[in-house]
């Protein structure tokens, strides 16, 4: 059973949490209606990937020295559809697109999100935590 520091559990947190306010509200806005994108949403966008990308990079190096077999491919799996849902959701923060484009990216950046999820989940249960 692997023990995990404070450290990890606050970067694991710095990592899921940005993850559920981008994401949520990339759909959220949708759901409730929001007429327009609000002007900080390509500043919050990034600074979410920034953290994302940053804790993610500590948490990949600490895991990777003593990752089983098949993590680093699924890591790399995980990497890339992290990429597409980052795309989606910097595109969501451009203002006056059609709203039928917004909603193909919106389903892209759910079913990205679940995908990486999944990937996520698998990692640990790789490494046994
Ligand atoms: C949309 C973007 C992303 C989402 C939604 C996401 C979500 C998650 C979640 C929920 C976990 C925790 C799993 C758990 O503790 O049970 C996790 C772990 C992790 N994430 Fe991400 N992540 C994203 C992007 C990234 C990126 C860009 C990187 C690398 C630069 C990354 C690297 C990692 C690593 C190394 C772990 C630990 C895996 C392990 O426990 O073996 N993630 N991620």
């Amino acid at each position: 059973m692997i023990m995990e520091t404070s450290v990890d559990l606050l970067l694991r947190w710095a990592h899921i949490f940005p993850a559920i306010v981008l994401i949520g509200g990339a759909i959220g806005g949708s759901l409730l209606a929001q007429p327009a994108v609000a002007p900080m949403a390509r500043g919050a966008v990034i600074g979410g990937i920034v953290v994302m990308l940053g804790t993610g990079l500590s948490m990949m190096m600490s895991a990777m020295a003593t990752a089983p077999k098949g993590w680093h491919m699924w890591f790399g799996i995980k990497f890339l559809f992290a990429l597409h849902v980052f795309a989606m959701l910097f595109l969501l923060t451009k203002p006056g697109v059609a709203p039928e484009k917004r909603k193909r990216w919106q389903i892209s950046a759910i079913v990205g999100t679940a995908l990486v999820v999944f990937a996520a989940e698998y990692l640990r249960h790789l490494r046994g935590a």
